[in-house]
C-alpha cells in the first residue's frame, strides 16, 4: 500500500512539474486586508482534511459546521464527502443529491452535475454511501478524482474534505493532498489511542507533521487540554513532532437534536454552546491560515502538499 501511495505521489509530482511551468506568479500581499479578503485573494484554496483514528467522533459534524461558518465569513466553500464507505454529509445537511462522486468516476457526469448547493451557498460533493467498491478506490480512480477536482473550479477559497476514519489508503491519499490536517478526537481513550496511531502512521510513512487537533464532546476546557497534553506528550516523546491544538467543542445536546433534524447546529441553534465554539474556531483558523499561508499562488490546490513533500517549492 505504501509503495502504491509513493507511486501515486511520483505521478502527481510529474503532473505538477508541467503545471508549474504555465502558472502565474503570486499576488502581492497587503497588510491592511482582513483575513477573509486575504484568503479571497489567494489563487489557491486553503485545503483541510478532517480526519480521525476512530469513527463517530464528530468529523462530519465538525466539517459541516466549519464549512457553514467560513461561508458566513463570505468565503466560497467546497465540502467534499470523502468518507466513501460511510458518506453522510448529505444526511447531516438534509440534502438529497441525485448523483454522487461515483458518477464522475464512472465518466458519466461532470462535477458540476454532481455538486449540490447546501446552506449558506456552500458547494457539496456527495459521496455514495455504503458502496463497497468506493470505499477503496484504486490508484487510477483516486488520481482521476483529484484531477477532476483540480481542473474543475479555481474560485473556491476553502476546500474541506471529510475523510473516513483510520488509515485506509483513501484516507491517507486525501490527507497527503491537503494543506492542513485536522484530527478530531474525543476524551474517550480509544479515540485518543487511535488518533495517535493515525498520526504515527502518517508521520512514519509519509513524513506528515502538520497536525491540528480538535477535541470534541468535552465537558470542560480542562478535559480538552488533557487530551491535547496526552497526545502531544507521546508525539513528542516517541516521534519528536509537535501537535497544534486548535480548540474544542463541548458535548451539546442541541447538536444531537440538530443532527436528528438533519440540520447543522450552527443553522438550527446559532446560540448553542457548540455553535458558538464552531464560530470561534472558524474565526481563529481563518486568522492562523492567513498568517501561515505561503504566498506563491502558483498551484491549484490538491497538488501543493505533494510538491511540498518533494522539497521543490521555494516557500515551503
Ligand atoms: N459535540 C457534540 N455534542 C453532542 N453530540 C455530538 C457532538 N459531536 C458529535 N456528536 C454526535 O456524534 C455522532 C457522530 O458524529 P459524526 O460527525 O457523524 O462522527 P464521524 O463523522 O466522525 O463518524 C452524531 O450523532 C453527532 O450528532
Ligand atoms: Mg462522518
Amino acid at each position: 500500500m505504501i509503495d502504491d501511495l509513493d507511486t501515486q505521489m511520483a505521478t502527481l509530482k510529474e503532473l505538477v512539474a508541467n503545471k508549474q511551468a504555465s502558472a502565474e506568479p503570486g499576488a502581492a500581499k497587503s497588510a491592511v486586508l482582513s483575513p477573509e479578503d486575504r484568503l479571497n485573494q489567494r489563487k489557491v484554496p486553503y485545503t483541510v482534511a478532517v480526519t480521525s483514528g476512530k469513527g463517530g467522533v464528530g468529523k462530519t459534524v465538525a466539517t459541516v459546521n466549519l464549512a457553514l461558518n467560513f461561508a458566513k465569513h463570505g468565503l466560497k466553500v467546497l465540502l467534499i464527502d470523502a468518507d466513501l464507505g460511510l458518506a453522510n454529509i448529505d444526511v447531516v445537511l438534509g440534502l438529497s443529491p441525485e448523483h454522487t462522486i461515483q458518477d464522475v468516476l464512472s465518466g458519466e457526469m461532470s462535477l458540476d452535475e454532481v455538486a449540490v448547493e447546501g446552506p449558506e451557498g456552500i458547494t457539496v460533493l456527495p459521496a455514495a454511501s455504503g458502496v463497497a467498491e468506493l470505499s477503496n478506490l484504486d490508484e487510477t480512480q483516486r488520481l482521476a478524482l483529484m484531477d477532476h477536482i483540480d481542473r474543475w473550479n479555481t474560485d473556491f477559497d476553502v476546500v474541506l474534505v471529510d475523510t473516513g476514519a483510520g488509515i485506509s489508503p483513501n484516507v491517507r491519499f486525501f490527507v497527503l493532498a491537503v494543506e492542513r490536517i485536522m484530527v478530531v478526537a474525543t476524551p474517550d481513550p480509544a479515540s485518543v489511542t487511535d488518533a495517535y496511531a493515525l498520526m504515527k502512521v502518517m508521520f512514519l510513512n509519509h513524513r506528515v507533521t502538520n497536525f491540528d487537533l480538535l477535541v470534541n464532546q468535552v465537558q470542560s476546557r480542562e478535559e480538552a487540554l488533557d487530551v491535547y497534553r496526552t497526545l502531544n506528550k507521546v508525539l513528542e516523546q516517541f516521534l519528536n513532532i509537535g501537535l497544534n491544538f486548535v480548540g474544542f467543542i463541548p458535548q451539546d445536546p442541541q447538536l444531537g437534536q440538530a443532527t436528528r433534524k438533519q440540520q447543522a447546529v450552527t443553522q438550527l441553534f446559532p446560540e448553542a454552546p457548540a455553535s458558538k465554539a464552531f464560530a470561534g474556531l472558524a474565526g481563529r483558523l481563518l486568522k492562523s491560515w492567513v498568517h501561515n499561508r505561503h504566498d506563491d499562488g502558483r498551484l491549484t490546490f490538491f497538488w501543493r502538499k505533494l510538491l511540498d513533500d518533494s522539497g521543490t517549492t521555494p516557500n515551503s
